[in-house]
């Protein structure tokens, strides 16, 4: 294989699925369309729909102008989509996987690369994994050093039994380092500028402890309700669908230790290490909620006790963030989308100015703003001119779109599709931290169906949550913060 051109194919399991036609092949066009496609590739779309290699090129080429229509040009479509086949094949027939193999040979024709993509519903993830495996297909060819990687879609188990078992069921057929677990989460350029923002300057980290940090707030809220979702997200809910993937990586980001270097197995390890450390959760400290109308919704169990909303409180038991609450919520058909992390720092020891009786001046604190208007902002006291000892909270801000004017951010499957073409597992989960992570959440989702601890509460469609949530930082003498309110 010359290196020039490099032979791959990608194939992707859940073709025919809006994943692909959103997400996967927009982001495949536009990394060819920046020359980090190989023009040797060829992306192979395995569903069972009746496509023709054209008619599926038809289909694909409609979600990418809908989706990335800044970025569509129909000339660059055309060469990429002449990299494209389909492959009409059934998850549940093995036949279909040495037949796919053959398929495969003859489009290759000579040694290639092989990236699976599962992009179909979980319960098929072990499966295809297996058939992968009794097909010859999983194993690097090492006689020509073509590799043969696998990405697997969230969710990833519904529980930590299940996460074990599939990750047996992969490790039958695929070793670790072949496996990319996806967290779309950590393809977000501002999720990963957060270990920049950390370990790339110095003025952050001496302060980032339990010495000078009072508390962390990590706020995921979405104005979105789940729309046609409810038949997956009714069985799941805002934990499993939220908490166990995307706000663990990022709260992992922003407590982890720093690593030695930027491989992927020395961050994982760091990132590993923050779950294990986590005490285990009361459930006094989580509130679960539910949107006024969400048992309406078509699809939704009418006695439904899903939780559409959930915050919760933990600590990290270790020497950096002993006894620094973390407080981490989620929900959806909240006020507007927002993603962010809040570092709140301790007020001053003495205050020398005068304040006005109950006055709250506002404490120190960082927001590192994962979406939308991506950036970070500083929230100091400043003297307000022309009085006495008045003062007033004022922000230094970063914003991405100012200061990155000719760069646009990427969608996160284009960097995740590129690191795992590269072979960087940095932003994937490990089979490790995937288990360690399901055994902080386990007992929280047990206790709420078993013993009903908390109970479920409701919350108005356009709220910031319900009041309980409110209540879980006011007994600590905190609120709830978010950067430029
Ligand atoms: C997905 C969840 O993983 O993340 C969805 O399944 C959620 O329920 C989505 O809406 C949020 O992602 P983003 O990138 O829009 O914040």
């Amino acid at each position: 294989m010359s290196d020039a051109c490099q032979a791959t194919s990608i194939v992707i399991f859940g073709a025919s699925g809006d994943l692909t036609w959103r997400k996967l092949i927009p982001a495949l066009y536009n990394n060819f369309k920046k020359g980090r496609l190989s023009e040797c590739a060829s992306v192979v779309g395995f569903a069972r729909r009746d496509y023709t290699d054209d008619s599926f090129r038809a289909h694909l080429r409609e979600g990418v102008s809908q989706f990335s229509p800044e970025t569509f040009d129909p000339a660059v479509w055309e060469k990429f989509a002449a990299l494209i086949r389909y492959f009409q094949g059934n998850l549940d027939q093995p036949a279909d996987f040495p037949r796919l193999e053959a398929s495969l040979r003859t489009l290759e024709d000579g040694p290639a690369n092989r990236l699976y993509y599962l992009a179909t519903a979980p319960e098929f993830y072990a499966p295809i994994a297996g058939y992968l495996g009794a097909a010859g297909m999983s194993r690097d060819d090492e006689v020509y050093g073509a590799w043969r990687r696998i990405i697997i879609e969230k969710p990833f188990g519904h529980d930590l039994a299940s996460a074990q078992e599939l990750n047996h069921a992969v490790h039958a057929a695929f070793d670790e380092r072949q496996v990319y677990r996806i967290d779309h989460y950590l393809g977000k350029e501002t999720s990963q500028n957060t270990l920049f923002f950390r370990f790339a300057n110095t003025i952050f980290e001496p302060v980032w402890n339990r010495r000078y940090v009072s508390n962390v707030q990590i706020t995921v809220a979405e104005s979105v309700d789940v729309g046609g979702r409810a038949g997956y997200y009714d069985t799941s809910g805002v934990v499993r669908d939220m908490f166990q993937n995307h706000l663990f990586q990022l709260l992992a980001l922003v407590a982890m230790e720093p690593p030695a270097s930027f491989n992927a197995d020395a961050v994982r390890n760091e990132k590993v290490k923050v779950f294990q450390s986590i005490r285990p959760i009361a459930l006094s400290d989580t509130v679960r909620a539910q949107y006024e109308d969400y048992r309406q919704a078509q699809g939704v169990d009418p006695d439904s006790q899903t939780p559409t909303y959930a915050a919760l409180k933990l600590f990290i038991d270790n020497w950096r963030w002993k006894g620094v609450p973390f407080y981490l919520r989620s929900g959806k058909a909240l006020q507007r989308k927002t993603s962010e992390i809040i570092i709140e720092f301790q007020r001053p020891p003495h205050m020398m100015f005068d304040m006005p009786e109950n006055s709250d001046f506002s404490a120190n604190f960082l927001a590192l703003t994962i979406q939308p208007d991506e950036g970070i902002h500083l929230r100091f006291e400043a003297k307000v001119p022309d009085s006495d000892q008045e003062m007033r909270s004022v922000d230094m801000d970063f914003h991405y779109r100012d200061s990155f004017k000719d760069r646009s951010l990427p969608e996160a499957y284009e960097r995740l599709l590129l690191e795992a073409l590269d072979g960087d597992a940095s932003l994937f989960t490990r089979s490790d931290g995937i288990e360690a992570s399901w055994q902080v959440i386990d007992p929280v989702i047990h206790g709420w169906t078993e013993q009903n601890n908390p109970p479920l509460v409701s919350y108005k469609r356009g709220d910031w949550g319900p009041a309980e949530a409110d209540s879980l930082l006011g007994r600590d003498g905190h609120v709830w913060r978010l950067g430029h309110e």
